[in-house]
């Protein structure tokens, strides 16, 4: 590929070092510092204020470009690779086409994608699809890791409603590390259901991929601190970018959101308490709107939220904040004022029917960090198997050390209770979801059934990401 040399004067300084990213790996190869590279002027290095704070964010948030692989084949390359966090410009991560997050993948529903994950990290890995229902050869399994130079091609028909899922490395004992180095992304199907709603779109429809994380003290590298109980860090990303803003119109909004953290869960509000629109989740549109001021969400799970700006004025901000943490994560700042007409939908496109009269139930114990039933994760060996368009209820419990965010491959699944802890189903935990969050005490019972044409192989694991790593994880088939 000829690397074009951008300047300064045709892009824009950020442009430039997220596009620079692209162009490192081949950089670094021939030798030659990629920091020469970088044009002058703009801020300083910026200060080490992790997301906390009052004040006001500095670094505009960072929106990864858009990829179609239902019109033709594509290819992340997942490799080392310099990124822009905001405070620190060029910052060493681990990145997929160079970004991170890396491409929102965007598909319609009957589309036939084409994928290719080139692996050119310095280690093995493999890609596995969150949330798309796929089968065995598609998934990213652990057992379908390649080595570094290596690539795997997928293909795989899209055969589940509009909805938000996303994309992150699955190998043997290292996907917490390769997801706290920079390897996800967002993976969005549309569908005709959806497009009737007339929902905010465009520059009003943000991907926001949320995490936490830890930069070296110089500010030159992303990096990974593990601890068996869970990962935290001590910044939140949110699209990578620390301290983010997003200038805005005083208009309705459509926010896409993931909980992108190795173990962090989430408690998203609005500092002024302004409401949230609950349209979907992991499984795509809620079987109603519902309006609430504060949504948990735990690693893995998946959020479509409407939020409405109208009330404000221009130079008016709206903060988006956790409030587990009492971080700041997202300003918006309004920068335009418009008059948007946009309606919030009142009903929502029906889910697939829910499931009921199940015809046996299994129960799963997740236990210390890093078993299930009392056994750790062995690749070799099958825990149990599913007979094919049964409908089970499994009741999924725990032994302590939560949370265990259990996240099941190959099927969505119904959450039809929660005993001890919360104590109840919450309103984002409504129609499909294929992440579902276990506290201390807590026992939650699922509907499930795998019927999407697969006898297969498939994971059931924790998503706290050092649990999955020491062994918080099933093999189980489906006959
Ligand atoms: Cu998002 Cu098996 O993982
Ligand atoms: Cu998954
Ligand atoms: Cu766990």
């Amino acid at each position: 590929m000829p690397a074009r040399e951008p300047t300064s004067s045709d892009l824009t300084r950020r442009t430039f070092l997220r596009t620079g990213a692209l162009t490192v790996g081949a950089v670094a190869a021939s030798g030659i510092g990629v920091a020469t590279a970088a044009p002058g002027g703009g801020k300083g290095g910026g200060g080490d204020k992790g997301g906390k704070g009052g004040g006001a964010m500095t670094n505009p948030l960072y929106l990864p470009p858009t990829l179609d692989p239902g019109a033709g084949l594509v290819t992340l390359t997942a490799a080392p690779g310099l990124v822009d966090l905001g405070p620190y410009n060029a910052a060493s991560a681990w990145v997929y086409n160079g970004g991170m997050p890396g491409p929102t993948l965007e598909v319609s529903t009957g589309d036939t994608v084409q994928l290719r994950f080139q692996n050119d990290l310095p280690e093995g890995s493999i890609t596995h699809w969150h949330g798309m229902v796929v089968d065995h050869d598609n998934d990213g399994h652990p057992n379908q890791e390649v080595e570094a130079g290596s690539h795997y091609d997928y293909a795989f028909p899209i055969v589940q409603r509009a909805t938000m899922n996303w994309y992150h490395p699955h190998p043997h004992e290292r996907t917490g590390k390769q997801v706290a180095l920079g390897l996800a992304g967002a993976f969005i199907i549309r569908d005709a259901q959806e497009a009737a709603l007339g929902l905010p779109a465009g520059v009003r429809e943000l991907p926001l991929v949320i995490r936490d994380g830890d930069v070296d003290r110089e500010g030159t590298a992303v990096i990974y601190k593990p601890k068996s109980s869970g990962y935290e860090g001590k910044k939140a990303f949110v699209n990578g970018t620390l301290e983010p803003y997003v200038e805005v119109d005083n208009a309705l909004y459509r926010l896409r959101v993931l909980n992108g953290a190795n173990g962090r869960i989430f408690r998203f509000a609005f500092a002024d308490g302004r409401g949230m629109t609950l349209i979907g989740n992991d499984g795509g549109f809620l079987p109603a709107p519902e309006t609430v001021t504060e949504i948990e969400l735990s690693n893995g799970e998946r959020l479509d939220l409407l939020v409405d700006l109208r009330d404000l004025d221009k130079n008016d901000t709206a903060m988006l904040v956790d409030r587990n943490s009492g971080w700041d994560l997202l300003e918006f700042r309004v920068v335009r004022s418009v008059n948007d007409t946009t309606l919030i939908p009142t009903s929502l496109p029906a889910p697939p029917a829910p499931l009921s009269d199940p015809v046996r139930t299994r129960t799963f114990s997740f236990d210390g960090m890093g078993k299930i039933n009392g056994l750790e994760y062995a690749m070799e060996r099958i825990d149990f198997e599913v007979p094919y368009g049964q409908t089970e209820r499994w009741v999924l419990t725990t032994g302590g050390n939560a949370p265990h965010p259990v996240h099941i491959h190959g099927t969505y699944f119904q959450v039809v209770s929660r005993t001890g802890g919360r104590g109840q189903v919450f309103p984002w935990e409504r129609g499909w979801k294929d992440t579902v969050l276990l506290q201390d005490g807590e026992t939650v019972e699922i509907l499930i059934r795998f019927d999407h044409g697969h006898k297969d192989l498939y994971l059931m694991h924790c998503h706290k990401l050092e649990h999955e790593d020491r062994g918080m994880m099933s093999n189980f088939l489906v006959v």
